[in-house]
């Protein structure tokens, strides 16, 4: 296993839309595992392949790091269907110390392809939920500050600006 560099934003590959993963062989569940160990690393609950300079549908996602891992790893994931938006505070490995109310749908349902190549559809409620769009969101060129009010998300950004200058970013 090995731990990848995590990009920051301002990364182009974080704006590009990923390509689906056609074979699902050994260097795919090598990557996942790679992802698995930086994301517990960097102590965050989700990482997607662009944050690790990759350009593919392949997520990974743990949202109870408490000793007793539970990843899941998503392969060309796709939310099929959402219910009851609420707003939550969330972060970004891509952005340190960057945290931002945002408004998301509290139940999901996901299709995806798992480690083993199968095609499995699972319903994720909360903090799940809420990560799992976040990393989908990764594989499409998004980013969370996207939701935000375009006055709040210019701080932000201005505030990025700061960090890259003082070479804290
Ligand atoms: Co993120």
């Amino acid at each position: 296993m090995a731990i990848l560099k995590v990009v920051k934003y301002g990364e182009p590959i974080l704006r590009q839309k990923t390509q689906p993963i056609t074979e699902i062989n050994d260097d795919v569940r090598k990557l996942a595992e790679d992802m698995l160990e930086t994301m517990y690393s960097s102590r965050g609950v989700g990482l997607a392949a662009p944050q690790i300079g990759l350009s593919l549908q392949i997520c990974v996602i743990d949202v109870l790091p408490d000793g007793k891992n539970r990843p899941v790893v998503l392969i060309n994931p796709k939310i099929v269907s959402g219910e009851n938006k609420i707003e939550q505070e969330e972060g970004c490995l891509s952005f340190p110390k960057i945290y931002e109310k945002v408004k998301r749908f509290d139940k999901v349902k996901v299709e995806y392809t798992d480690i083993n190549g199968e095609i499995k559809t699972i319903e994720a409620q909360g903090f799940f939920a809420k990560a799992c769009q976040h990393e989908i969101d990764h594989l499409n060129g998004k980013v969370f500050i996207d939701y935000l009010p375009d006055w709040k998300r210019k701080l932000v950004e201005k505030e990025i600006r700061r960090r890259k200058k003082a070479k804290n970013w």
